[in-house]
């Protein structure tokens, strides 16, 4: 074993950090330690590193000024559910959504794997903080990884490095996160531009609040802030201490009068989150503004005044590239014009990117995310559909002037939304808390966009099914507890931009039209706006919608608004196993909700 040059000045005295670092290197004998102090300097030899050995192909700098490209394993492409572990003492703790392991097995497990896993290869040592530097909302998390992709990837996400260990201070408590891409080299044995291994495990230790991670360098997998910190132990630690970590958006909406309302939304994976985030008014909404205080995850404490108050934990973006052009998603297109690293889209002849759905011409020639030749004859798609752009938050032009203030924001509303070609209506507002709670933890959304309309439904309870870190049944209880916590408690809506007419398209607009919807939802929180009350929920008639600059019938709206008795009623009914699969710990409110439910629809 060769003796890894642990650097003898760590920025840190903290005994707790400096004996897990010690522990974990005897584990995974990496060839040398390096602690990220978070520098631009720091940042630009580790692109220039990967630069050398082929991870990162950097683009053009007139075309993308500080941009790079990274292609992944073909493998090795976005998270993987059936790899993830709750691994809590009991497997109930885990609850039926949940994969179980015991985490005294697990622990062997990850020790067996982790053994040697980061020889001939460089430690980082990645102190980060989730959350504004010293907010009482935030907390500290250190990763050890052998990726520089995903210690470069973590200075833009999180606020990372020297001043994290400042906050830590040498008494702090930080949740431990072990990464590798388990790919050790023997001696002499070239690397691959993106290492990984085929065995791979997401693992969570809820009552430790530890995390593990093996074989995967991409994402939600890899980046360890992002989902297995901020929202399965978050969701743990909120439990305990009486806040909420979700899969949320954070939006500011500013009326022409001043007036500002917060809201958050959760939507799963790929349902527009990000676009919701960034979007911008369309006609017949001059004065207003919409502005972006997070796009995936929101951490949200009770206030002293009643309210709820959210932040943004994360400081960068790692959005889906496909689908989005200048018509779809303006901000974000002028947020990668520098300063990214993209990864997984196709690259141009003259070192630009593309994709499918950036609009504008198709190029004659690429290299598509594969490295491969591609043509417009090519029957594979240039880009992945799950290709992203890692960039900061502090590049978005829609940033609210609070996006990184350590109190957050107030949140008048939470909005749910899945992908739902039938059935669900464009709007409707909870007729109170406990109804709200239900809406939200029965969600739905389409694992496939099946072209005959029959997509299968995937319940996706707050959109939080791969993030909740201990039973969803224990999660909605938490959840319905809020009531009582709280004087002045946001209003629930779910919305649904992806109703389809008979032939299969789209009847709503959607993306900066789905502002229309914005202002009725805050009309309602703010005490005005008209509504009628039926069985589902509160809804808006044609006339309490803003249509100036837009084309849309009183028929459209009510393809778009009605729900028909008997669909409803198979819903209801349909959620019947989702419910009978938590056992006794369902709480027996929601079985009320959805009985009175089925009793209104009678009526
Ligand atoms: P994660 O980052 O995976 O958590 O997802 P996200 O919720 O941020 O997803 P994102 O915004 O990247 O979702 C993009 C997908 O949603 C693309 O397929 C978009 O075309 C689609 N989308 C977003 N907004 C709308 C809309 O208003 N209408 C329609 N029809 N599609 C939309
Ligand atoms: C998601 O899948 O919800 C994401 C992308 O936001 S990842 O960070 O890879 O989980
Ligand atoms: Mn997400």
């Amino acid at each position: 074993m060769s003796t890894p040059d642990v650097p003898r000045d760590v920025g840190t005295g903290n005994k707790k950090l400096l004996s897990w670092v010690e522990d974990m290197v005897t584990l995974a004998e990496p060839d040398s330690v390096h602690w990220c102090d978070g520098s631009q300097e720091e940042y630009e030899s580790l692109s220039l590193k990967m630069v050398e050995s082929g991870t990162l192909i950097p683009l053009n700098p007139e075309k993308r000024p500080g941009c790079f490209l990274a292609r992944s394993d073909p493998n090795d492409v976005a998270r993987v559910e059936d790899r993830t572990f709750i691994c809590s003492e009991n497997e109930v703790e885990a609850g039926p959504t949940n994969n179980w392991m015991s985490p005294v097995i697990m622990r062997q497990t990850m020790n067996e794997l982790f053994s040697g896993a980061m020889r001939g290869r460089r430690m980082y040592v990645v102190p980060f903080s989730m959350g504004p530097l010293g907010s009482h909302i935030a907390h500290i998390g250190v990763q050890l990884t052998d990726s520089p992709y995903v210690a470069m990837s973590m200075r833009v996400m999180t606020r990372m490095g020297q001043s994290a260990l400042d906050v830590l201070g040498d008494e702090g408590t930080f949740v431990p996160c072990m990464h590798s891409v388990g790919a050790p080299l023997k001696d002499g044995q070239e690397d691959v531009p993106w290492p990984c291994n085929e065995t791979k495990y997401i693992v969570q230790f809820p009552e430790e609040r530890s995390i593990w991670s093996y074989g995967s360098g991409y994402g939600g997998n890899a980046l360890l802030g992002k989902k297995c910190f901020s929202l399965r132990i978050a969701s743990v630690m909120a439990r305990d201490e009486g806040w909420l970590a979700e899969h949320m958006l954070i939006l500011g909406l500013e009326s022409p009068q001043g007036e500002k309302t917060y809201v958050a939304a959760a939507f799963p994976s790929a349902c527009g989150k990000t676009n919701l985030a960034m979007l911008i008014p369309p006609n017949g909404y001059q004065g207003w503004t919409v502005s972006t205080v997070g796009d995936d995850i929101a951490w949200i404490k009770p206030g002293e005044d009643g309210r709820l108050y959210a932040i943004n934990p994360e400081a960068g973006y790692f959005g889906v590239v496909p689908g989005t052009s200048m018509e779809t998603n303006p901000n974000a297109m002028k947020m990668m014009e520098k300063d990214t690293i993209f990864t997984n889209v196709a690259l141009t002849d003259d070192g630009d990117v593309w994709w499918e759905g950036k609009g504008g011409e198709i190029p004659d020639h690429l290299i598509d995310w594969k490295g491969n030749d591609w043509t417009p004859n090519s029957n594979e798609l240039a880009a992945h559909p799950n290709a992203r752009f890692t960039c900061s938050t502090l590049q978005c032009p829609s940033a609210d002037p609070a996006w990184d203030d350590p109190n957050g924001v107030p949140i008048s509303a939470f909005i749910f939304g899945g992908r739902l070609s039938n059935t669900f209506p464009l709007v409707y507002e909870s007729r109170g808390w406990q109804h709200g709670v239900y809406m939200a933890a029965t969600m739905g959304s389409e694992a496939t966009a099946a072209a005959d309309n029959q997509a299968a439904i995937r319940r996706d309870p707050m959109a939080m099914l791969p993030f909740c870190g201990y039973n969803m049944a224990d999660y909605w209880k938490h959840w319905l507890s809020l009531e009582n916590k709280l004087s002045d408690a946001p209003k629930i809506f779910r919305v649904n931009w992806f109703r389809k007419d008979a032939e299969g398209n789209f009847i709503w607009p959607g993306f900066g039209e789905n502002m229309r919807v914005l202002e009725w939802i805050v009309n309602r929180v703010n005490g005005r706006g008209p509504a009628d009350d039926t069985p589902i929920g509160i809804m808006p008639k044609y006339e309490d919608i803003t249509w100036e600059g837009l084309d849309f019938s009183t028929e459209s709206f009510s393809n778009i608004m009605t729900v028909d008795t008997e669909a409803a009623m198979q819903e209801a009914n349909a959620q019947e196993s989702l419910f009978n699969s938590f056992g006794e710990r369902l709480p027996a409110e929601l079985e009320k909700q959805r009985q009175d439910l089925k009793a209104r629809l009678i009526e």
